[in-house]
């Protein structure tokens, strides 16, 4: 069999096996708002056929939001027993440690496509990156969905991460994954539409300003603000 074809098999198989793993893990978490639908269904008999119905509303919605927040849970219990532990480092394509990245990865995207939106700016949000791995200290905001790779993340006390900036830990590369810590100090503002790159470190006290860049492995110094690179690369044919 061809190379080619053998990695889309693989890729096939592993990506049906990451569904399974969704499947498993957005179910559990289904669980207890099934069981209040259901026990509202079950005791509700002797209402009028509009007011059954409009309850049955409330119920759905209700049970919508205590699906979200088992979710956190679920997917963070998930992580710890499947020893999803993501390493820095730079791992081959197929290698043990990419496949668990991306089975964290797919923990983390279950929840942030089903709930994330409903608890930015609350703190649930540090709650999930805590219980996912996150070191994230006192009274941080954070107001992104796009912050990926959690589980190796730092944010320091008072820090704010604005609305769509991206934050992110690793990088594919050519000689394979690359995953490196990105470390957000204390009193930080990561500007919104921001993007940071693996391996920044942000100083104490500093701003990113609204719709930088920081490159991989830039150290922005306390106290400062961070304007972004001007855009000069190089174009290789
Ligand atoms: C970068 C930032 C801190 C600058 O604010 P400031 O100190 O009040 O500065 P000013 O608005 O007076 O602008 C100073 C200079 O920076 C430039 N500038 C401002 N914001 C910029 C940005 N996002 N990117 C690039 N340049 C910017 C201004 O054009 C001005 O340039 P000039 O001196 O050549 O005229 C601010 O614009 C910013 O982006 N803050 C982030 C806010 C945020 O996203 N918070 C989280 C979500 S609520």
């Amino acid at each position: 069999m061809k190379t080619s074809v053998k990695l889309t098999l693989a890729q096939t198989l592993f990506t049906i096996l990451l569904y399974a793993l969704g499947a498993i893990i957005l179910g559990a978490a289904l669980y207890p708002s099934v069981l209040l639908i259901n026990f509202y269904w079950t005791h509700s008999v002797h209402l009028v056929e509009w007011q059954r119905l409009l309850f049955f509303c409330f119920t759905l919605t209700g049970g919508y939001f205590i699906f979200g927040l088992t979710l956190i849970f679920a997917a963070s219990l998930a992580r710890v027993l499947l020893g999803l532990h993501v390493k820095e480092g730079v791992h081959p394509v197929g290698s043990p440690q990419m496949l668990k990245w991306m089975m964290a990865s797919a923990l983390y995207i279950a929840v942030r496509f089903t709930f994330m939106e409903f608890i930015l700016l609350t703190p649930f949000c540090a709650l999930f990156f805590k219980l996912m791995g996150a070191k994230i200290g006192k009274n941080v905001q954070i107001n992104s969905s796009r912050v990926g790779d959690i589980s190796i993340l730092e944010i320091g006390d008072n820090s704010v991460i604005g609305g769509n900036a991206t934050v992110i830990c690793h990088s594919f590369e050519k000689k394979g994954l690359l995953i490196e810590k990105v470390k957000i100090g204390k009193n930080v503002i990561v500007g919104l539409n921001s993007i940071i790159l693996p391996g920044v470190e942000i100083g104490d006290n500093a701003v990113i300003a609204a719709g930088a860049v920081v490159p991989k492995n830039t150290k922005v110094a306390p106290d400062t603000v961070y304007y972004g690179v001007k855009n000069n690369f190089e174009r290789r044919e």
